[in-house]
C-alpha cells in the first residue's frame, strides 16, 4: 500500500517547550507541520495566531500546512504566505467567494485546499474541485484535538477519491481528526494521501515510532 504523508498538528504539543517539540518533529519522520488556527467563532475554541506561526516557521524545516478554522480566512492569506506557509486550507462555510480565495492562495504560491466538516457534503465543492490542490476531510467536528474518529468519514474519503479519479485530477486528500494506527490503513486504502495527527503522535513518548506506525499500515 502507498505510504501516506504525516502532517503532525502542533495543537497537542507542549507549548511550554515549543522549540524542542518542533526540533524533535523535524527529525522524527513527520512530513509536514499542521497548524490549527481557531478563532473562537467558527469553532468553539481558540488556538494560536501569527506570533506562534512565525515562531514555528523559523524553527521548522518541514512544510507548513495551515488549517484555518476562522470566519475570515481571506484576511490571513497574505500574511501566511509571507511566513512561508505552503498549504492553506479554509472551511467551505466560511467564505462567500471560495473560487476567488482559491485563486489568491495559488497566486501567492501556496497549495489551496478546502476543508469539509463531517456534515458538509462533497457536492458542496463539486464545481471547484478541479481548482484545488487538496481537499481536507474532517473526520471529527473541528475545534479540538483528542476526539474520536467519525467512522462515516471513511466512505466519504472513498467517494471523494472516486470523484478525483473519474475526472483524472491529481487533487490530494488530507484526513484530519481521530487518526490512529487502527484506522490509518483503511484511510490510505480509501484514498487518503495525507493524514493529520495531533494526539496520537504526542501521546507517545517516541514520536518517531508513532509516525512510523501511522505510515506503515
Ligand atoms: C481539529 C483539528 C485537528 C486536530 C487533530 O479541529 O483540525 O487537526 O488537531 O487532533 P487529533 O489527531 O487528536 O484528532
Ligand atoms: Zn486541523
Amino acid at each position: 500500500m502507498k505510504c501516506p504523508k504525516i502532517a503532525v498538528s502542533v495543537l497537542s504539543a507542549d507549548f511550554s517547550k515549543l522549540g524542542e517539540e518542533i526540533e524533535a518533529l523535524n527529525k522524527k519522520g513527520a512530513d509536514m507541520l499542521h497548524l490549527d488556527i481557531m478563532d473562537g467563532h467558527y469553532v468553539p475554541n481558540l488556538s494560536f495566531g501569527m506570533p506562534i506561526v512565525q515562531a514555528v516557521s523559523k524553527l521548522s524545516s518541514l512544510p507548513l500546512d495551515a488549517h484555518l478554522m476562522v470566519t475570515n480566512p481571506e484576511d490571513y492569506v497574505d500574511s501566511f504566505a509571507k511566513l512561508g506557509v505552503q498549504y492553506f486550507s479554509f472551511h467551505q462555510e466560511t467564505v462567500f467567494h471560495s473560487h476567488r480565495l482559491v485563486q489568491r492562495i495559488k497566486q501567492l504560491g501556496m497549495k489551496a485546499g478546502i476543508a469539509l466538516n463531517p456534515a458538509t457534503p462533497l457536492c458542496s465543492m463539486d464545481e471547484i474541485l478541479s481548482e484545488l490542490d487538496f481537499v481536507l476531510i474532517m473526520s471529527v467536528n473541528p475545534g479540538y484535538s483528542g476526539q474520536s474518529f467519525i467512522s462515516s468519514s471513511l466512505d466519504k474519503v472513498r467517494r471523494l477519491k472516486e470523484m478525483i479519479s473519474f475526472r483524472n485530477l491529481d487533487t490530494l486528500i488530507e484526513v484530519d481528526g481521530g487518526v490512529t494506527a487502527s484506522n490509518a490503513g483503511d484511510l490510505v486504502g480509501a484514498g487518503a494521501d495525507i493524514l493529520v495527527s495531533a494526539s496520537y503522535v504526542f501521546s507517545h513518548v517516541d514520536y518517531e515510532d508513532a509516525i512510523k506506525q501511522l505510515k506503515s499500515q
